[in-house]
């Protein structure tokens, strides 16, 4: 599906307010939601570990974003990273986004030379991004069946990769 007037880009200090807002309402009432993913993101941009972060933007509007940041294989290799969170604006969900934010995260991390990318998310979602379910990969203390890796470059490290302590049990 096409938006036509759909812009993604990164981040400004500007946008900031309106990323909470609209990840405070995609979360709200989610059967999985913490209630702290708005928080998440502050916390990663505090760290200086938010390694891309970018908008969906509708006519000056912020309507979307999605967060990526580094995550770490068990043999320290660089290169990983963790997908999350993504959030659309209810009014704007299901006309293509949420994919749109998933494909422009990933040429983005691609571009600093990304190795692969963790999340934990919806199965049917995210398969068809080529992410694919890696229980062997998954931390503890995270859903083994909903813990997916896309690897884009070389092999799979061994073990557990983890998320940022950012992310605490809310990956
Ligand atoms: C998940 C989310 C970012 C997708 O954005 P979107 O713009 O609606 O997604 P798209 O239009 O690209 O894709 C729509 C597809 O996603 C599915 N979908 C929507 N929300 C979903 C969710 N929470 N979990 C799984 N699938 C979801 C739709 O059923 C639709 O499936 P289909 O293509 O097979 O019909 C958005 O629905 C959202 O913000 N949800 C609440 C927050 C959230 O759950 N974030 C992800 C946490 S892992």
């Amino acid at each position: 599906m096409t938006v036509p007037e759909l812009v993604i880009r990164p981040e400004r200090d500007a946008d900031v307010p309106a990323i909470g807002a609209v990840i405070d309402a995609a979360f709200e009432g989610q059967p999985y939601a913490e209630g702290d993913e708005a928080e998440l993101v502050v916390k990663l941009r505090e760290a200086g570990m938010l390694t891309a972060s970018l908008v969906a933007e509708i006519g000056g509007s912020v309507v979307g974003q999605i967060a990526f940041s580094p995550a770490e294989p068990p043999d320290g290799t660089s290169g990983w990273y963790a997908l999350g969170p993504v959030a659309v604006l209810p009014a704007h969900q299901n006309r293509g986004i949420g994919a749109r934010l998933v494909r422009a995260g990933l040429d983005a991390i691609q571009a600093l030379g990304a190795k692969g990318c963790i999340l934990t998310g919806d199965v049917n979602y995210y398969a068809r991004f080529g992410f694919r379910l890696s229980p062997a990969h998954c931390p503890p203390g995270q859903p083994p069946g909903h813990f997916m890796i896309l690897v884009l470059c070389g092999a799979s490290p061994e073990g557990a990769i983890r998320f940022h302590p950012a992310f605490g049990d809310c990956a």
